[in-house]
């Protein structure tokens, strides 16, 4: 991470969000144009109030500050709305714990994202990158975003669990995912708890995919109880629960981490890969450079650990996907104690936001941020980001814990399809995407056309290729200033 730390004497703004309306508040703004919500406030200063229904909250602006207060978590603690709503989701695994907690499970979890780790999974990476394309015929209509979910949840539930996820259990949990992370997101922006105790059929599909998942995660560590030792996630805490001693882990903590990194390891990666599909689509020079790259490198063979430093223009597409479009774009801090943050007094219990889309759509440290351009990625030493502002997973000790391993999975997928297929966006105008949890098109479908040109592509069968579709991206209105830190290699 870049110990990138706000100027004391840097005389710093405080401003307050225009618009607040009465009861729900900016919530309704931050619901209904999120992302044009988010841009607006980096003009009305580098700390700026909002207000999410009831509640008070400042939104940190400045990539200086961001980091400032993503190194001092024992100040800056995982809390305010997102993370009490995640907790009753993921009780107190690694992603939500307080603090006092966090050293300890991270060290128990971190040996099986370590590089030597994530490079082993490779293999299975590409075989199952190169199953779900295998079937596509010219001109079908695939959805992407479902077959991007697909792919990530196997992965990550190998990495946890072996196969002791069956196929249809994995199926579940992704049409689950989908109604927890909408869920999530009006329970992060509007917190008035009394309107989700409503007997409402969204409220129900809620609180059912998040009682289903606990239902299938529960099973498969019952199996496991009942059958031998695996070498994966779930055996490395169930010999850490049978150890017991200080580092005794509980069968409510097998629980929780299992859900918490199942959720987080799926979601994503596949909003990322979904979201590079629909850029390159409407950027054809970026596409064709990404196609010239992979035929080089792989010449129609499945990508390997050691062809990954190669992929070097992959790395920048989804790179500046992550940039354009951070699938974890707003969370949420509450401070621990009486504290300051720019020369403001912020009170124990304060709601603190910080958001990615916001600092990556900042003109200064992002030249035209809302234009799509993997080049910037290409120069050496560029992946830090100006100033520390490029954080697509974060910064400090509650950096994100899979950013390697989703970095590998998303290159082995983006070089495994974009070796045989071109995705085409349907004719008429593409939908930008509307944010929940995360960012990313919920619901892309495209059309694939083979890549006669790829070495051992073959004539298409049944091509009925639709134009590419020009759209608007979701672009900031406002021009801002500057900020450091990166996106970690694969
Ligand atoms: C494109 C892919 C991904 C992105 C953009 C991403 C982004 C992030 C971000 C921004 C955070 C910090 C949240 C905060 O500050 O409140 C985070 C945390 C986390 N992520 Fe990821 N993530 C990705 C993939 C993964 C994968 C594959 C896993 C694997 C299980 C994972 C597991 C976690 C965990 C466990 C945390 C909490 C870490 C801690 O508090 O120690 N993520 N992620």
């Amino acid at each position: 991470m870049n110990d990138c730390v706000p100027e004391p004497e840097r005389a710093w703004t405080i401003g307050t969000a225009p618009g607040i309306f009465p009861s729900l508040s900016h919530g309704i703004a931050l619901f209904r144009r999120p992302l044009a919500f988010l841009n607006s406030l980096p003009a009305r200063g580098d700390l700026v109030e909002i207000r999410l229904g009831p509640r008070r909250a400042w939104m940190v602006c400045h990539p200086g500050l961001v980091h400032h207060m993503l190194r001092d978590t024992r100040t800056f603690d995982k809390g305010g709305p997102q993370y009490e709503r995640l907790r009753a989701v993921m009780g107190d695994g690694v992603v939500t714990c307080p603090h006092a907690e966090h050293r300890r499970q991270r060290r128990l979890l971190q040996p099986t994202f370590r590089p030597s780790h994530v490079a082993a999974h490779t293999d299975r990476m590409a075989e199952e990158a190169a199953a779900l394309c295998r079937d596509w015929r010219p001109g079908q209509r695939v959805d992407v975003s479902a077959a991007m979910l697909g792919l990530t949840t196997r992965l990550i539930s190998r990495v946890l669990l072996s196969d002791s996820l069956a196929p249809a259990a994995a199926e579940e949990v992704r049409h689950c995912l989908a109604a927890i992370v909408r869920g999530l997101f009006v329970r992060t922006v509007v917190p008035v708890d009394a309107l989700f105790r409503l007997p409402t059929p969204a409220n129900r599909r809620y609180r059912r995919a998040v009682e289903r998942v606990r239902e299938l995660i529960d099973a498969a560590v019952a199996e496991r109880r009942r059958g031998a030792p695996r070498d994966d996630l779930l055996g490395l805490l169930l010999a850490a629960e049978e150890e017991g001693g200080r580092a005794a882990v509980s069968g409510r903590e097998v629980h929780d981490q299992l859900v918490s990194l199942l959720l987080t390891g799926s979601e994503s990666p596949s909003m990322c890969l979904a979201s590079a599909f629909g850029l390159l689509a409407r950027h054809p020079e970026a596409e064709r450079r990404l196609h010239a790259e992979v035929d080089a490198v792989l010449a129609g063979r499945p990508p390997g650990t050691d062809d990954l430093p190669r992929l070097a223009y992959t790395r920048a597409v989804l790179v500046e996907t992550l940039r354009h479009s951070p699938p974890g774009w707003l969370f949420t801090r509450v401070t621990t104690r009486d504290t300051t943050l720019a020369g403001h007094r912020l009170p124990r219990g304060t709601t603190v936001l910080y958001s990615p889309y916001l600092l990556h759509h900042d003109a200064a440290s992002f030249p035209e941020p809302g234009r799509f351009l993997p080049e910037r990625w290409l120069r050496d030493g560029a992946e830090a980001g100006p100033h520390g502002a490029l954080i697509p997973f974060a910064a400090g000790s509650r950096k994100c814990i899979g950013d390697l391993f989703s970095m590998a999975e998303m290159t082995v997928a983006l070089a495994t399809v974009a070796g045989r297929w071109r995705l085409r966006h349907l004719p008429g105008p593409v939908a930008p995407p509307r944010p929940g949890a995360t960012l990313g098109p919920r619901a892309l479908t495209m059309i694939c056309a083979p890549r006669t040109d790829a070495p051992g592509g073959e004539p298409p069968r049944a091509a009925a290729l639709a134009p590419a579709a020009p759209v608007a991206a979701p672009g900031p209105e406002h021009p801002r200033r500057d900020g450091d830190d990166g996106v970690h290699h694969a």
